[in-house]
């Protein structure tokens, strides 16, 4: 009897510690907005994830009382909007994704943003910096390329930076890219793996396509494809006419990054994907933060991969990128410096 209860003590603690293993708790802050919303659904739907959480200045603990309705394992919380809420939502999360900022309306660039948004991440990045510091922080509100820097300048200031585990998502781009040039050589999207570097945002988004399976498309088609994914974004913008900019397909691309980051988290190798990191990649030019094929692991950022072999023309696109991208990164840490 002794014995039988003994074994089955210990099956029990094997189970929970594999369990306990897998458990991740994922974090969404404007988890009530466009992309907030469908984000949290796909979130929801991932068995990976066992804890939810869902904060917002405005409807968290609603929409955290719609999902948890659905019938998959995780516990879904939603937080109110106030410092113990935003605490609690943070606590001991793995991942932390941050969609909360104003979208672009027709007529304006992803820095026109900066005014609103830069506060907004800085002050939910001050939140991560005291309850997740660990956590891996996913930054999608924009502008990527200057909220990013804005994150790590806060990190820094609370002394616990670790740019491992901080990520622009820049997923959209790849996720345009292969449907985009699907669309060109009529091909299977899922099967099309486009290599994009550089930031997010017009002339810094660098698709390398002859890194692709069409390394022959020239001329025309080839400035089109380009000039398409570079502005992407601009076309739902369009399309939305001041209602927004890309809220579901954003989601899926969201949901992605952090499935990624979750399978490399539970021991998978050889997790690649797009994003933009503390880079060395183009740190003597002064570019600190670059978006390249990146290999994830358990603890964040594993291996960053060289952009690779670029063509003349490549090259050309590349060397833009890294004007504006400068300009952007310097922007978001001088205003943690003068707004700390
Ligand atoms: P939205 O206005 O629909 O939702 C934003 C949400 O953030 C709202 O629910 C709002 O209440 C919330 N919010 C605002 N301030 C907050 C705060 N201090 N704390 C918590 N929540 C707060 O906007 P959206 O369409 O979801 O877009 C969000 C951001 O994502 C925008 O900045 C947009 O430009 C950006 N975006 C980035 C990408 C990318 O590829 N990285 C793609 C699409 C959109
Ligand atoms: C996108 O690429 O769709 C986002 O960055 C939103 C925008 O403003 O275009």
């Amino acid at each position: 009897m002794f014995a039988a209860r003994r074994s089955f003590s210990l099956f029990q603690k094997r189970a929970f510690s594999a369990s306990a293993a897998q458990a991740s708790k994922v974090a969404v802050l404007g988890a009530g907005g466009g992309i907030g919303q469908p984000l949290s659904l796909l979130l929801k739907l991932n068995p990976r994830v066992s804890d939810l959480a869902l904060y917002d200045i405005r409807g968290g603990p609603g929409v955290a009382a719609d999902l948890s309705h659905i019938n998959t394992n995780s516990v879904v919380t939603g937080y109110n909007p106030d410092e113990a809420g935003l605490a609690s939502c943070l606590k001991d999360a793995e991942i932390v994704l941050i969609p909360a900022g104003v979208p672009r309306k027709p007529g304006m660039t992803r820095d026109d943003l900066f005014n609103t948004n830069a506060s907004i991440v800085r002050d939910l990045a001050k939140a991560a910096a005291k309850s997740a510091p660990n956590a891996n922080i996913l930054v999608i509100a924009n502008p990527v390329n200057s909220t990013v820097p804005i994150v790590s300048e806060v990190f820094k200031a609370a002394g616990v930076y670790n740019p491992k585990r901080l990520f622009g998502v820049t997923t959209l781009d790849v996720v345009r890219a292969s449907r985009f040039i699907s669309e060109v050589q009529s091909t299977d999207p899922a099967a099309e793996k486009v290599t994009v570097v550089g930031g997010h945002s017009g002339v810094t988004i660098v698709p390398l396509l002859s890194q692709s399976n069409h390394a022959s498309i020239s001329g025309e088609t080839r400035d089109a494809l380009v000039n398409r994914i570079q502005f992407g974004g601009d076309e739902v913008v369009k399309a939305k006419d001041g209602a927004g900019s890309a809220t579901l397909s954003m989601a899926m691309a969201g949901a992605r990054f952090a499935e990624s980051l979750l399978r490399a988290a539970q021991g998978e190798k050889g997790v690649v994907e797009p994003t933009f990191v503390e880079s060395p990649l183009f740190k003597d030019q002064g570019v600190n933060f670059f978006a390249s094929k990146v290999e994830l692991g358990p603890n964040g950022v594993e291996k960053i991969h060289e952009v690779g072999p670029v063509n003349e023309y490549e090259q050309k696109l590349v060397d833009a990128c890294l004007v504006d991208l400068k300009k952007n990164i310097q922007k978001g840490v001088d205003f943690v410096k003068a707004n700390p």
